[in-house]
């Protein structure tokens, strides 16, 4: 979450022109505030949305280092005050920081007993101050100042600095994610690699525990000894362009309909570029004892499919939440950990794979990003190829993850055909979009929704009920059809609006949904079988695996068209991120 981005030029850089812009390439890594600074002590900060803040900023604003940060607040409220850069009393040291200083309290307080003053009520703000007492008031460099601070500070950061009068920016980092952008005119630090993909393709990836001095023409790292590090130039290849919504009202309904296109790229990718990756993938999984599928939010729910599918072919799996895999035992050298992530760089999975691999676990990683963190730790890596998803809730890429794992199970005598998938989601689009748009203004007012499944379609009910809290602001419940009756049926009551998910020959589910609508239910059926009489939305037909695609198109537009009638922020829902960069 926030995203951090800083220029440092050979020439005079315009902060709105060139910093800011490249900010707003990460806006979809928080949006809660926005801020920059110069090293000529200038700066500014708003909880506006950000592209109000940059019309607002002068185009004289100008100078050779400048930094600036979207926020996703951890630690102290969405206001001005707390909005980064932070700085020092005397505003000679300014800061952005990503990621939660766990020991703040402790640092804090110990500056505090130094005579400094503190105005936010973020843990950000010890940085400053830490940094201005080493380096101002004890005349240290910054390297004895930064070693220091990985010494001394407990929890995550990228963090880099300016300081009032001094060319050079300075930057640090551990477990949050850096990038240094090599540029014609200088240097660019930033959160990810799409923040400066348009002007190069050329970056070094901070590693942790490492910190950095960047010149104007020069830079250097250095261990957490101090000790100068060698750095390694990768050569990029990531969408230069900034996505534009085009005709569509939002993001999330033009990625919505990008799924025909988007697929279909995925599957040529993985029968013809990625299929050595696949092959790989075989070996592994045929080398483990157990796979164990590690995820978070809808990531997970796909994850949860990968399961389906594989223990169906007889390797054992297992999906487990990201956030809570210290309770999972089962890790050793003969386990192997699919991670699956849109961005690359949820936090709580790549703490997983960093502790799994110090067990000798193997990675294999699903993700959409490429050089993404958890790309670079993963021994084998899939790319779903979806292009940049602008929107915070996924949609076209929880599709292409599902795709990459049935093309995981097609190694593992998965039969089906894949090959129709992209023409299936087209004509689940064409089907049912108006209808969609109807059954929104008859639920849009409505508080709770349940959404109901079986098997691999059990996924999706939580999928769908994700995404109608996510858009909508709608409470859902998305459950196993089976265990409704063991307590949540007394929910029940007239006109609850149930939807229930019942691919070909399900007959318990189609008894799940007689159950409630015999208690007054107002039952919406998802199905791919013409003949159930009492279909309301209609999929083309498949296997129950890749029902699961065409059933959560239905959830998701219908998530989109109670959102519009609801009249809330789309693409930004609030409290919201898109990449969830802290514990
Ligand atoms: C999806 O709509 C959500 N925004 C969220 O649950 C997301 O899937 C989750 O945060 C995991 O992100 P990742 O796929 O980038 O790891
Ligand atoms: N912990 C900091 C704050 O709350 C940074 C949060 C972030 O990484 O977005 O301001």
């Amino acid at each position: 979450m926030c995203g951090i981005t800083a220029k440092i030029s050979i020439e005079e850089h315009g902060v709105r022109r060139d910093l800011l812009r490249s900010l707003k390439r990460l806006e979809y890594r928080g949006y809660d505030s926005v801020g920059f600074a110069t090293n000529n002590g200038v700066f500014s900060k708003s909880t506006s949305p950000m592209s109000e803040f940059i019309s607002e900023v002068d185009e004289d604003v100008k100078s050779f280092v400048s930094i600036s940060h979207t926020r996703w607040a951890t630690h102290g409220g969405v206001t001005h005050v707390n909005a980064h850069p932070h700085f020092d009393s005397t505003k000679t040291v300014f800061v952005v920081h990503n990621g939660i200083i766990e020991n703040y309290d402790e640092i804090r307080e110990e500056l505090e007993r130094k005579g400094y003053d503190f105005v936010t009520e973020t843990d950000s703000e010890v940085i400053p101050f830490f940094f201005y007492d080493e380096m101002i008031k004890n005349k240290k460099s910054f390297g004895e100042a930064a070693k220091e601070f990985i010494k001394r500070a407990r929890g995550t950061f990228a963090i880099i600095l300016t300081i009032k009068n001094d060319d050079k920016l300075y930057a640090l980092k551990r477990d949050s994610p850096l990038a240094l952008g090599i540029l014609d005119d200088g240097f660019m630090l930033a959160s990810d690699i799409f923040a400066f993909s348009d002007e190069t393709n050329k970056a070094i990836f901070f590693e942790d525990d490492t910190y950095a001095e960047i010149k104007k023409n020069a830079y250097s790292f250095y261990d957490s000894n101090g000790d100068v590090q060698s750095t390694e130039i990768t050569v990029f290849d990531w969408g230069v362009e900034e996505e534009d919504v085009q005709d569509y009202p939002h993001f999330m309904i033009k990625e919505i309909h990008e799924q025909p296109k988007t697929s279909k790229r995925l599957i040529n990718s993985l029968e013809t570029e990625q299929k050595k990756e696949l092959s790989k993938i075989k070996d592994l999984i045929g080398e483990a004892k157990r796979v164990v599928f590690v995820a978070s939010g809808t990531s997970y729910h796909a994850s949860l499919i990968g399961v389906h599918l594989l223990n169906r072919r007889g390797v054992e799996s297992h999906a487990v939440i990201a956030s809570e895999f210290e309770s999972f035992y089962l890790v050793d050298d003969k386990t192997l950990i699919i991670a699956v992530s849109q961005s690359g760089e949820t936090m709580d999975v790549v703490t997983v794979i960093k502790k799994a691999k110090e067990e000798g676990a193997k990675i294999v990683s699903v993700v959409n990003v490429p050089y993404s963190t958890i790309q670079r730790h993963s021994d084998v890596s899939l790319e779903i190829r979806a292009g940049q998803e602008v929107c915070v809730a996924s949609t076209k890429t929880f599709t292409n993850q599902l795709i990459t794992l049935f093309f995981i199970a097609k190694l593992f005598s998965y039969k089906e055909d894949l090959s129709l998938i992209p023409d299936k989601i087209k004509k689940t689009l064409e089907d049912n979009e108006d209808k969609v748009k109807v059954y929104a203004k008859k639920l849009y007012k409505k508080k709770d929704v349940f959404v109901l499944g079986k098997g691999a379609t059990y996924p999706i009910a939580r999928e769908i009920a994700l995404k109608l809290k996510e858009i909508p602001y709608v409470h859902a419940e998305g459950m196993m059809a089976g265990e409704l009756k063991h307590g949540t049926i007394a929910l029940v009551e007239k006109d609850t609006p149930i939807i229930c998910l019942i691919p070909k020959n399900n007959p318990s589910m189609l008894s799940s949904a007689k159950e409630v609508e015999a208690r007054g239910a107002e039952v919406i059926v998802i199905s791919n079988d013409k003949s159930n009489k009492e279909v309301d939305f209609l999929v083309p037909e498949s296997d129950d695996a890749q029902f699961s695609i065409y059933s959560t198109m239905i959830g998701h537009l219908l998530s989109y068209y109670i959102g519009v009638l609801r009249g809330v922020s789309i693409d930004k829902p609030r409290n919201l991120a898109k990449s969830v960069t802290v514990h």
